[in-house]
């Protein structure tokens, strides 16, 4: 979703904007801008489209040293040039970029601006041109901008230039991320420490409601009723090389590769000095002192969460509700006595679980992160974290945060129960299975040649933990290759669903859980007497003749680890199939700001 990147210091600011906003690229966008401070007024450069069509109308050559970019994911007005960041106002004295959405946006309008003529369709340029508004009558910038900031609803973070001062940028943050950073002879600005890792490593988190003014070799933190905080930095522990896709064709596919290597470390992370699978004490105390757990989560990591029900009920005797998380907000169940939350979000940073996150914080209760991005708004925010060990994602499809997630969901309930279960052994035997399945990948194919190739839509099927996991290979195969997809318990599909199943129509069934195989090899039945083409993925022990393919054994528990692996490299094949952009999908983000 929408990135920021700002800069103000010694170097040309040009390539440092532009290197900053292609590290922000995983998140989605459809158009980018960059806006440079220069001796002779702000010179804005943006264009629908990624940022390399921005690169061909830059000014490459530009001396200025201080600027802002932005990358924009369409929330209000169409993905176009005019609606793209940044901003100006009437005058062309303020500059601005902004992430997040302006609830009050058409009421500021009416109340402040309605004189003022309208450049774009955005909620954001209400923000620039009612700081030029309110300059009117205020001499001082920082002045204006916390007046401004009061008089706006909503979610923001916020980089701006002021012509007439061209030494300072304004910052300001409000539910959505933003860091600012600390190099050698600059100071900086960035939705995501990664955009600016070409520059420092040093970065101080921004609380809401906070603005920064940020001079090449000083800043300033304060509220909006400017009061001054003082905050130290961290040092972002980001390795540039996590960042790279190397010889791979895509990151989706390094990705998927990385998932066994992604296992072997959250074993290593989560086994203590006698070589035990456990968690920080801490945040075992909190799990066992709940007398029930509320998991917050959205889209796959939601999926991930349902499988974590089954693991902290089984194995820690945990009564467990799994929630997705903007319905949460509005929608809030009757609580039990002590209920812990936990959000699960590989980035840390989806306003959906962090609305939820705010309210049941003011509530009083305890709350742990289960997350990729130490550091992020919902890891800082909470009591407690728990960390994936994942290494950056970033494809926009989640893979190894998925299979992150349900390993260290699987570690947190053993280590709060007592199960005889050696689970360090099994996954250590996932992991082997999960690299197996990825040298597969020609079966893959194979299977998405017979199945997807002129299909429009398919069916996920499978009982207990299959179900959820045929969840998420619908979700998968839907957001990157647009084939319309719908995951099933197998058991559902006769009360409705079935209506669509057509000759040809693709279904494919997971069977890795004993008790409900002869089951689910029923509702294969079922759809195949009404023409489906039904493949079988079964697991090495309940297979069948005629199953399409066959799964390494691994623990019956763990066996959401194994089965996801298929379906991942099933939609990724598909997508490529199809030409579509397996990174960057079609109207999606990897970080999800707005809710
Ligand atoms: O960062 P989060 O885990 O909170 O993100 C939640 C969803 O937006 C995310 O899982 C989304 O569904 C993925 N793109 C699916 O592959």
């Amino acid at each position: 979703m929408c990135g920021i990147v700002g800069y103000i210091g010694e170097q040309q600011v040009t390539n440092v904007l532009l290197n900053g906003l292609q590290k922000l690229e995983y998140r989605g966008y459809d158009s980018a801008g960059i806006a440079l401070q220069t001796n002779k007024g702000v010179q804005v450069f943006k264009e629908k489209g990624r940022i390399a069509d921005l690169t061909k109308v830059v000014d490459q050559d530009s001396p200025a040293t201080t600027g802002i970019g932005h990358t924009r994911w369409a929330t209000h007005g169409v993905p176009d040039r005019k609606n793209s960041h940044p901003h100006q106002s009437q005058s062309g004295r303020f500059t601005l970029v902004h992430n997040g959405v302006i609830e009050n946006y058409l009421q500021l309008q009416r109340d402040y601006l309605q004189d003022v003529e309208m450049k774009s369709d955005t909620d954001t340029e209400v923000i620039v041109q009612l700081i030029e508004q309110l300059s009117l009558e205020e001499a001082s910038t920082e002045v204006t901008f916390r007046k401004a900031l009061t008089l706006v609803h909503g979610s923001y973070a916020i980089a701006m230039l002021d012509e007439r001062d061209p030494n300072t940028l304004y910052v300001a943050k409000n539910r959505s991320p933003l860091l600012v950073g600390i190099g050698s002879d600059c100071r900086v600005v960035a939705s995501d420490a990664m955009a600016m890792l070409q520059v420092t490593d040093q970065f101080i988190e921004l609380h809401d409601e906070e603005i920064v003014l940020l001079k090449k070799n000083s800043l300033e933190i304060c509220t909006l009723d400017g009061e001054r905080i003082e905050r130290a930095p961290y040092t972002a522990e980001l390795d540039q090389s996590d960042l790279e896709k190397g010889t791979y064709p895509h990151y989706m596919l390094k990705e998927m590769d990385e998932q066994p290597t992604v296992i072997r470390k959250i074993i290593d992370a989560y086994s203590n000095e006698n070589g035990e699978l456990t968690i920080d004490p801490q945040i075992l105390q909190a799990f066992r002192a709940a007398d029930r757990l509320y998991i917050i989560a959205a889209g796959t990591s939601y999926h991930a969460g349902l499988i974590g029900k089954q693991y902290f009920e089984k194995l820690a005797g945990i009564p467990v509700e799994v929630h997705i998380s903007s319905e949460f907000g509005y929608n809030m169940p009757l609580l039990s006595e002590k209920p812990l939350f936990l959000f699960i979000t590989q980035s840390g940073e989806t306003a959906d679980s962090r609305q939820v996150l705010v309210k049941v914080k003011a509530l009083g209760y305890p709350t742990i992160t289960l997350t990729n991005v130490q550091g992020s708004t919902l890891s800082r925010e909470s009591d407690h974290t728990l960390l994936l060990y994942a290494d950056p994602e970033i494809a926009v499809a989640s893979t190894k945060a998925y299979v992150a997630q349900v390993a260290v969901l699987a570690i947190s309930a053993y280590a709060c129960g007592q199960s005889s279960l050696d689970l360090k052994k099994e996954l250590s035997i996932a992991a082997n299975s999960i690299q197996t399945l990825l040298d597969s990948k020609e079966e893959m194919k194979k299977i998405v040649e017979e199945t997807l190739t002129a299909t429009h839509n398919a069916f996920f099927i499978g009982r207990n933990l299959d179900f959820y996991v045929s969840l998420e290979g619908a979700l998968k195969l839907k957001e990157i290759s647009y084939i319309q997809a719908e995951g099933f318990a197998g058991g559902e599909l006769k009360h409705g669903t079935i209506a669509l199943i057509e000759e040809g129509t693709p279904v494919f069934a997971l069977a890795t859980q004993s008790e409900v195989s002869p089951n689910i090899r029923g509702n294969v039945k079922e759809v195949t007497a009404r023409g489906a083409n039904a493949s079988i993925l079964s697991m090495e022990g309940l297979e069948e003749e005629g199953d399409r393919f066959v799964l390494p054994c691994v623990h019956e528990i763990l066996t959401p680890l194994v089965s996801v692996i298929p379906l991942q490299l099933i939609s990724y094949y598909a997508a490529l199939q199809r030409g579509c952009d397996v990174d960057k999908p079609r109207n999606l983000a990897k970080s999800v700001t707005v809710e």
